[in-house]
């Protein structure tokens, strides 16, 4: 029996919302020199090539009409703002004219009002219940059970002479969101999560232009199977939740339990929802991360063995026993570097759309109201003013301790910015850490680099087969 009333699927948007205001039609778009594309009159040929490699198209924008340009995707006017200062204004000096835009309409028809796809006045209500337990002041406790899970996870790999990297690694960090935030073994749930996840992200993006939605009640196999997905989704997250209470077990020391003991302030539904969230949110980027990184390193065995190194010389891993958060950071500048730099060429999260709710400017630029408006972490990421030679991965560039700093606001943002930054930041962090240098300490792993296939996340392409050899 369920436990809840309403499925995301169907749920009307929230009338607490800010009203989403109408969008702007090539008929009413009058010229702006400020803002040079394509011609609106090419708009369904864009919005053909937009849908084969969104990410490229979006690059492509970039390279020929500049740091702002504007397009037409389903005849609807689209604006780039792709140099630092306009993603900063976008994200952080001016989020408050902007709500999230296409894809997210989507994917609150599988995460519901959680807080990646919840708006005001819900959101920040939702925001300073859930922040506390991932503060890194208060991550040593994660970073304890995270090291277990690690190591027991790749016990496994002992015996095995191939492994498949991207499955590995999407078991790995659910496992980890599971036991961290929920209390939870999830073994039971990984392939069940793993295929409803597939269409999910598939769907979100693939479908998430407007006008589409319109066939989600249909009968069209495609989207029938979205509507499943995202219901089987929504019942794992109520089996979570319903062990939980049924185990009568009052824990204040995890997510689900904080959200349980605050059920005067927050509907089941939301709670639902934002263990929902929590769960796809929570590993399927970390996951995406790791994949690349083993592959990147494959490409560079010089990098490879300056993270060997790293791994052999870093204490708590050679004393055999669990690094407190901050002994972590202070052991793995070549494992963060090799993140950093991953996550620049392949960020998991590599556009934010949002929607303009008012008229505004962005870096000297007119926002009309209810122009889409969109940042990129894969675009902006690639400017070769901040980072030469730009298509390279070379972790260098972060060893230098003055790079960072030298970056203007905006120039690099894998976790977003403002008030809607990644909750889990500091979480992801730690866990990637420790699983590059718990790996690199006892394997070598070996594989083809893989293809791209950008969904709602930038994803490594099939199963990333990899050989392991013990070092
Ligand atoms: C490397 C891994 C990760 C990356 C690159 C990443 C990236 C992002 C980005 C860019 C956003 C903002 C999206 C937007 O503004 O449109 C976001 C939001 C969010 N992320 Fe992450 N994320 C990662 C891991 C995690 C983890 C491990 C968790 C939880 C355990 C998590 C939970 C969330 C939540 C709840 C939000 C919504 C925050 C809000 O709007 O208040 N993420 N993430």
């Amino acid at each position: 029996m369920s436990i809840t009333e309403n499925k995301p699927f169907s749920a009307p948007r929230p009338q607490a919302y800010a009203q989403i205001p109408d969008p702007i039609f090539r008929s009413a778009w009058k010229k702006d020199s400020k803002l040079p594309g394509p011609s609106p009159l090419l708009a369904d040929f864009i919005t053909a090539i937009f849908m084969i490699n969104t990410p490229k198209f979006l690059l492509k924008m970039q390279r020929t009409y500049g740091q702002t340009c504007s397009f037409f995707l389903s005849r609807r006017l689209f604006i780039g703002a792709f140099s630092p200062e306009a993603v900063h204004q976008v994200t952080v000096a001016q989020q408050h004219n902007f709500v999230k835009g296409v894809g997210f309409a989507r994917m609150r028809k599988v995460l519901g009002e959680g807080l990646l796809t919840n708006e005001e006045p819900i959101h920040l209500a939702h925001r300073r219940m859930m922040q506390p337990p991932f503060h890194h002041g208060n991550l040593d406790s994660y970073v304890a059970l995270m090291h277990q899970l690690v190591e027991q996870h790749t016990n496994n790999w002992q015996d095995k002479n191939e492994i498949k990297l991207a499955p590995e690694m999407m078991a790995l960090t659910l496992e980890i969101v599971s036991r961290c935030l929920f209390g939870l073994d999830s073994a039971q749930y990984t392939s069940a999560i793993a295929s409803s996840m597939e269409v999910a992200i598939d769907r979100i993006e693939r479908t998430m232009l407007p006008g589409l939605e319109r066939f989600d009640n249909s009968a069209i196999k495609y989207f029938r199977s979205f509507e499943q997905a995202s219901d089987r989704l929504v019942d794992i997250a109520e089996s979570i939740i319903k062990k939980r209470i049924e185990s009568g077990e009052k824990k204040d020391d995890d997510l689900l339990g904080i959200l349980l003991q605050m059920q005067d302030q927050i509907s089941k539904e939301h709670i639902r929802d934002e263990v929902l969230t929590l769960i796809l949110s929570g590993h399927e980027t970390t996951a995406n991360v790791m994949s690349w990184a083993f592959s990147y390193l494959s490409k560079n065995p010089k990098v490879r063995l300056m993270l060997e190194k790293e791994a052999d010389e870093a204490k708590w891993i050679t004393e055999h026993r669990t690094p407190t958060y901050q002994e972590l950071e202070e052991s793995s500048p070549i494992a963060s570097a090799i993140l950093q730099e991953t996550m620049r060429l392949a960020p998991p999260v590599w556009v934010a759309p949002r929607i303009a709710t008012v008229d505004c400017q962005i870096a000297g630029v007119n926002i009309p109201k209810g122009a889409h408006v969109l940042v990129s972490q894969y675009v902006t990421h690639r400017d070769p003013k901040y980072f030469p030679n730009p298509e390279s991965w070379q972790i260098e560039r972060w060893l230098d301790a003055n790079f960072e700093n030298s970056l203007p606001k905006g120039a690099y943002f894998p976790f977003g910015g403002g008030s809607r930054k990644c909750l889990g930041e500091y979480f992801a962090i730690a866990e990637a850490r420790l699983i590059l240098l718990m790996v690199a300490k006892r394997f070598r792993l070996d594989g083809k680099f893989p293809k791209v296939q950008p969904r709602a996340t930038y994803r490594p392409k099939g199963e990333v087969k990899n050989k392991v050899s013990l070092r």
